[in-house]
């Protein structure tokens, strides 16, 4: 069964609790929270504030995506985050294994984010210390972006690898995540999907996120 998790990047500012509200409502399973700092990618976004103020709004799980630099200074400075997943970038670590113990450490689940550009052959090798790994369909940065068309042939490949190595390691795909490509992500591999301007844009917010939960069950 797909997952859908929410990104507040896209969500109305002046009124995320109601959004928040209204996505569960509508059915998401998740929200998804990026936080950057206008260094590692070139917007300034959410904060752990945000997971904080936001937590007692909903029971889904929240997700801490960290699209910043210094991810090892952020998790200590910021700890514990309001998240039940943190996923951190691929090239902003310098001791992978180092990263995901400290997030396990504060008894979370850890995620592993991959940029487009990003290799996947180098990053498999932590594939059995991950909960999470994540394929950014776009640059990090910005909302409302087209997924590139390399996306859907790298979830077929990280699946691949999965499978090889007899792990059980759910697949989310963000960025430029719609209706239209929906089911072939999920052809694909991915498990999550993450969807913010499609989502908070659609004239009503259920009929989108049945009609995505459908289109892929098909
Ligand atoms: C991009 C972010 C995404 C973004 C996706 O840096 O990581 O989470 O919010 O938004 P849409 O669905 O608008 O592409
Ligand atoms: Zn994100």
């Amino acid at each position: 069964m797909v997952q859908i998790s929410a990104s507040l990047l896209a969500a109305d500012y002046a009124r995320l609790g109601e959004e928040v509200q209204c996505a569960e409502a509508a059915g998401v399973d998740s929200f998804h929270f990026d936080l950057m700092d206008g260094h590692y990618a070139p917007n300034i976004a959410l904060a752990p504030q945000h997971l904080r103020a936001l937590r007692p709004y909903t029971r889904l799980p929240f997700h801490a995506h960290l699209e910043l630099s210094n991810p090892d200074d952020v998790l200590e400075r910021f700890s514990p985050l309001d998240a039940d997943a943190i996923i951190v970038m691929w090239d902003t670590l310098t001791d992978p294994r180092r990263a995901f113990a400290n997030i396990h450490t504060q008894g979370k689940r850890a995620g592993l984010s991959l940029s487009p550009d990003d290799p996947l052959t180098a990053a498999q090798q932590f594939f059995p210390l991950i909960d999470l790994l994540l394929i950014l369909g776009v640059q990090p940065g910005f909302g409302g972006q087209q997924i590139q068309p390399k996306t859907f042939e790298t979830v077929a490949q990280a699946r691949y690898s999965i499978e090889s190595m007899g792990l059980d390691l759910p697949i989310i795909v963000d960025g430029g995540v719609k209706q239209e490509n929906a089911p072939s992500l999920i052809r694909a591999g991915a498990n999550i999907l993450i969807i913010g301007t499609a989502l908070f844009q659609a004239p009503d917010m259920r009929v989108f996120v049945e009609g995505i939960k459908d289109s892929v069950e098909a």
